[in-house]
């Protein structure tokens, strides 16, 4: 009997012991820097991200711009810290002819936008527009270069054109002519856009050749300010794409892999952004999280081929896609951005930051008004979404000591099928300050971590949180604060130990001087 008891007493403290979330935080482990760059956006010329959503043009009278582009946009994403701009795509990208979009706007021809509902693009916002806008924003560009329709001639003039010193090439003095007196800074330089399909359809061994040719002509001015040349990556879980760019790509050829995956339930069946069910939502979660798992395997086997982590993997399109609104143009793939998507936007910058040493970019597909956008916009009106709050609270990771961590969770259980609750990461920044980022992806239930830092000592702590009432919840244009950052209150400091109770589907930052 009393053996009975003992091992009854074992079991129920083991089993209340796993119901526990755990963080430890090492702070003498950690080495690895936070690129700001993992906190990158994506524009391309689709829907409204590019047309009306950051330009409306320089006559226009009733929204405030500057050369055509909102204010409002400008001010919302500088303080956010924007610090990367992918454009023109896409699949845009592969169809795009810079030189169409240089110039006098009224010689600029047109054409179809062929991918995104076959519209009209009047070539009025091009590279000009583009590099002065990213000035602007204090955000640096990352140009997508046409290698699935276009020629290395094209692309080498593009690199001529933006970043060649006055006087070095015909294509400094056409830019001379088109009003702009200086170089841009652009180091960002993409060669071709999913080449594994609308980028081309091509085989991989195919594309690492056509790869070569372009790199080749894609030549820097000199050797102070380097292009940074980021191939055209795998496709989700595609890991032969990986290992043969990275067996048959020279290594001083490339400076990064890119990688697409986005959280699609079903690409036949995508199911609606705001009103969707606790299933839909869960599946959204394990597609959303399935990102640590392609992360550690496309870096496993870039390891093989460079131990030394010089090349980085760029997930340069990520985000939640589901149906476009109802009554919208569905080759325009706008949709709401709920509670859902401050858990994917959460859940996933912190897998970024706890792969520093790797993941060195990532851009969210899209910035304005199409997939899980920051910004939604309705002729003079703007809204910020929850993901923008997420981008926004986690900035300060940007550029800060990534702190290891090893997380122990509960799980979010939904019938058979189950998901770690809680994920998070932790830096340190230049200030001293460290911050941990806390996602419960529960949307049933509240969680109380506890967590231990190891190698450093604190005295104050304080927070923020996003949080609603509902999963389904978002922010409209007639209640455009449902959603905002609060501060938190929650959390006690004792020592180097600190106990947070975090609500079901929330996202919580943390600062610890
Ligand atoms: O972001 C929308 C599209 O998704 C991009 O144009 C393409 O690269 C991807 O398939």
């Amino acid at each position: 009997m009393k053996r009975f008891l003992i091992i009854a007493c074992f079991m129920a403290f083991t089993a209340i012991a796993a119901a526990q979330n755990t963080i430890s935080i090492d702070v003498t482990g950690a080495k690895d820097t936070i690129s700001r760059f993992i906190y990158g956006h994506f524009s391309e010329h689709l829907g409204h991200c590019i047309y009306d959503g950051f330009y409306v043009g320089e006559n226009n009278k009733s929204i405030p711009n500057k050369n055509g582009v909102r204010l409002d946009v400008i001010a919302a994403l500088k303080k956010m810290k924007i610090p990367v701009l992918r454009w023109p795509g896409g699949c845009f990208a592969d169809t795009y002819h810079w030189r169409d979009g240089v110039g006098p706007k009224e010689k600029r021809p047109s054409m179809l936008n062929v991918w995104w509902g076959n519209v009209k693009e009047d070539n009025s916002f091009g590279t000009n527009e583009f590099l002065n806008m990213c000035e602007e924003l204090g955000a640096e560009p990352y140009l997508s270069g046409n290698v699935g329709s276009g020629t290395p001639q094209e692309l080498t003039d593009w690199v001529k054109y933006t970043t060649y010193p006055n006087g070095s090439s015909p294509m400094t003095d056409f830019r001379m002519a088109n009003g702009r007196t200086t170089p841009w800074k652009v180091g960002f330089w993409g060669l071709g856009n999913e080449a594994w399909g609308c980028g081309g359809n091509m085989k991989v061994e195919h594309y690492v050749d056509v790869y070569r040719q372009y790199a080749t002509f894609m030549t820097d001015w000199n050797n102070s300010d380097k292009l940074y040349r980021i191939a055209s990556g795998a496709s989700d879980n595609d890991y032969h794409w990986t290992e043969v760019l990275m067996k048959e790509l020279p290594a001083n050829m490339f400076d990064a892999l890119g990688l697409h995956h986005y959280s699609v339930i079903d690409w036949n069946k995508k199911g609606p952004s705001t009103n969707f069910s606790e299933k839909e939502y869960f599946i959204t979660m394990q597609r959303a999280l399935l990102m640590e798992e392609l992360v550690t395997k496309h870096s496993a086997i870039m390891d093989k081929y460079d131990p030394k982590k010089k090349k980085a993997l760029a997930v340069d399109e990520w985000g939640g896609w589901y149906d476009v609104e109802p009554g919208t143009n569905p080759a325009f793939l706008f949709q709401q951005n709920t509670m859902r998507d401050a858990m994917i936007a959460g859940s996933n910058l912190n897998i970024f930051n706890n792969h520093a040493d790797r993941v060195k970019m990532a851009n969210l597909a899209q910035v304005i008004n199409v997939l899980q956008a920051v910004i939604l916009t309705d002729k003079e009106k703007m809204i910020l979404t929850p993901t923008y709050h997420v981008m926004e609270m986690y900035n300060v990771h940007q550029d800060a000591l990534m702190l290891p961590l090893k997380v122990t969770s509960v799980d979010y259980v939904l019938g058979k099928d189950k998901l770690k609750a809680v994920n998070a990461s932790a830096s340190k920044d230049k200030n001293g300050l460290t911050h941990i980022s806390l996602v419960n992806i529960d949307p049933n239930k509240e969680q109380t971590v506890t967590i231990n830092i190891k190698g450093a000592s604190y005295s104050s702590v304080s927070g923020r949180i996003l949080k609603s009432g509902r999963m389904q919840d978002y922010n409209s244009f007639d209640n455009p604060e449902k959603i905002k950052p609060v501060n938190f209150e929650a959390v006690t400091l004792a020592g180097n130990k600190l106990v947070v109770k975090i609500p079901a589907t929330s996202v919580v930052v943390l600062e610890l001087k």
